[in-house]
């Protein structure tokens, strides 16, 4: 706190410097502007994306568009439903900026590298391309012996009020461990093992919000112990990749394929052996397990969390998913693809949370390759977007009383306006859309069958989910206390 304190007036001095001395470009002048000192104070005050919405839910319904001064740059924030759709459909005109561009020098850049999340045209379609396969063959099992595993730990705290965005967080990172290179962080049991601190020092080192206003502080102050930090789980990731492309020349790989026990990562390795075809170099799998590891695990783990908040405090919801639950499956544990089809209102349930508390609020920034024309402005080429997906979901544009947590709107699941982008869309849909689905689906299934959940009457959020901050990148909401009843019938 001391260095906040020696630091802080010196940063504001530089800000207020920066500040006078950058020009809006002509495109953007009579774009509405979110004051820079308004978006700092957010930001050290930790505001998450609702209170965001909140104060700029006017002018960005009337206007569509905002702009804010950040990292250097004139930044646009975009909640216009067509705009946003534009952003995500027409990857040639709005590229995603590397972390690079974003961050140059960055602990982000380093450690994440050329990935598929960041990455554009044909570097991005040979990571999609090798990594497609893998994901259309999910191991079930998987998710159901980490959902029990769950079960079993919590079994101990039985009666008592759980902090649910741990316990999901701890199970998100267990999955994704074994799922994508066959890893047990065992985090579930073993929280404080030296593989979860190793990933929980980096990503804690990565998500320092000073750091990602003023990218320079990293030239001003390094982290010579965060880039060890992140040095040593880049040798964990490359050891995995080195041990399984062995693997792959033994025919062990093969054979795993062949009897569907194979990870994502061995899946990838066997798409590389494509001599026709170009392939991933081991550091580019590397980043790949670390942009999934990034991607798949407080993205799922929020929206666990919320779900089990809006079940907790709708009982007839709850009921009615747990009726459906013992309907479709009996006492089936692994639901196949059919059953999870089969799930219709469960599947609204979690469609419904995602639109009311999408862990992506908004979308990697874009920048765009060409002037755009919206409404009267003519935004110039290499503005970096944001498309504002919380303000898309919570507009009462697109969504009639969009603060009410209604599963019926998506009965109709073809109504045109489906202003719902929790995944993205178009070719850069998010690749982990169904690995996520399947694990909420497995996850509630076991929960709901065994539990009766509801919020305690002291509940910080007995008004309204109080969100955290994003500066990590993902929304979530602040601890959850939720009481886990066993059923008795
Ligand atoms: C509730 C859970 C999740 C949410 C809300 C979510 C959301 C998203 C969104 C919005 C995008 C598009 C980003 C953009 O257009 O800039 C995306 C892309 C991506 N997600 Fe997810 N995701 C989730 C789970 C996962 C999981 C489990 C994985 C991997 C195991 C994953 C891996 C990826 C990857 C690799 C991309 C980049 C795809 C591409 O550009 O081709 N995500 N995700
Ligand atoms: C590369 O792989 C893609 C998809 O699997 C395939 O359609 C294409 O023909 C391959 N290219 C070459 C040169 O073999
Ligand atoms: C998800 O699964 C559905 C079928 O259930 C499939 O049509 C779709 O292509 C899958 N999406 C991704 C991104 O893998």
């Amino acid at each position: 706190m001391n260095f906040l304190i020696v630091i802080l007036p010196l940063i504001f001095f530089i800000a207020f410097k920066i500040y006078h001395t950058i020009k809006v470009p002509e495109g953007l002048k009579n774009v509405p502007t979110l004051s820079f000192f308004k978006f700092l104070y957010a930001f050290l005050v930790q505001d998450g994306p609702d209170k965001r919405w909140e104060r700029l839910r006017e002018i960005l319904d009337k206007e569509g568009i905002v702009k804010v001064w950040f990292n250097g740059k004139w930044t646009l924030i975009v909640s216009d439903f067509g705009f946003v759709k534009d952003i995500i459909m027409k990857t040639d005109v709005y590229p995603k900026a590397s972390l690079e561009e974003i961050f140059p020098g960055s602990l982000l850049a380093q450690y994440y590298g050329t990935n598929m999340v960041f990455s554009n045209g044909d570097v991005w379609k040979r990571h999609r391309r090798i990594a497609n396969p893998s994901f259309r063959n999910l191991p079930a099992h998987v998710f159901v012996e980490s959902a029990m595993k769950l079960l079993n730990i919590m079994e101990k705290v039985d009666n008592e009020p759980i902090e649910v965005n741990d316990f999901m967080h701890r199970l998100t990172l267990d999955v994704l461990g074994k799922v994508s290179f066959g890893f047990d962080f065992n985090n579930l049991e073993e929280p404080k093992n030296i593989y979860v601190n190793a990933y929980n020092e980096v990503i804690e080192e990565l998500s320092k919000p000073l750091y990602f206003i003023f990218t320079f502080l990293e030239y001003l102050f390094p982290r010579p112990e965060a880039f060890k930090k992140v040095a040593k789980l880049n040798s964990l990731y490359d050891e995995l990749v080195e041990k399984k492309s062995k693997l792959m020349k033994t025919g062990e790989i093969e054979k795993k394929i062949n009897d569907n026990t194979a990870d994502l990562l061995e899946r990838m390795i066997y798409a590389c052996n494509d001599p026709e075809n170009q392939t991933l170099t081991s550091e580019e799998l590397r980043y790949d397990m670390a942009i999934f590891m990034l991607a798949g695990h407080d993205t799922t783990a929020n929206s666990l969390s919320t779900i089990l908040y809006l079940l907790a405090i709708h009982k007839d919801v709850q009921k009615k998913v747990r009726d459906e639950i013992f309907r479709v499956l009996g006492d089936d544990l692994t639901p196949n693809m059919e059953q999870q089809k089969e799930l219709k209102y469960m599947n609204m349930v979690i469609n419904e949370n995602l639109r009311l508390y999408p862990p992506i609020a908004s979308l990697p920034r874009r920048i765009n390759s060409q002037d755009i024309k919206f409404r009267n402005h003519v935004i110039p080429a290499r503005t970096p977007i944001l498309a504002f997906i919380y303000g898309v979901h919570h507009s009462s544009k697109n969504w009639e009383d969009p603060e009410k947590f209604i599963p019926e709107r998506f009965q109709n699941e073809k109504h045109d306006n489906h202003a719902w982008l929790s995944f993205g869309g178009g070719s850069r849909l998010c690749i982990g859309i169904n690995f996520s689905l399947m694990e909420q689906r497995i996850t509630l299934c076991a929960l709901l069958r065994k539990y009766e959940v509801s919020l305690p009457a002291d509940s910080i959020h007995k008004d309204n989910l109080q969100i955290a901050s994003d500066t990590s990148g993902t929304m979530g909401p602040l601890p959850v206390h939720l009481i886990f009843k066993r059923r008795t019938d």
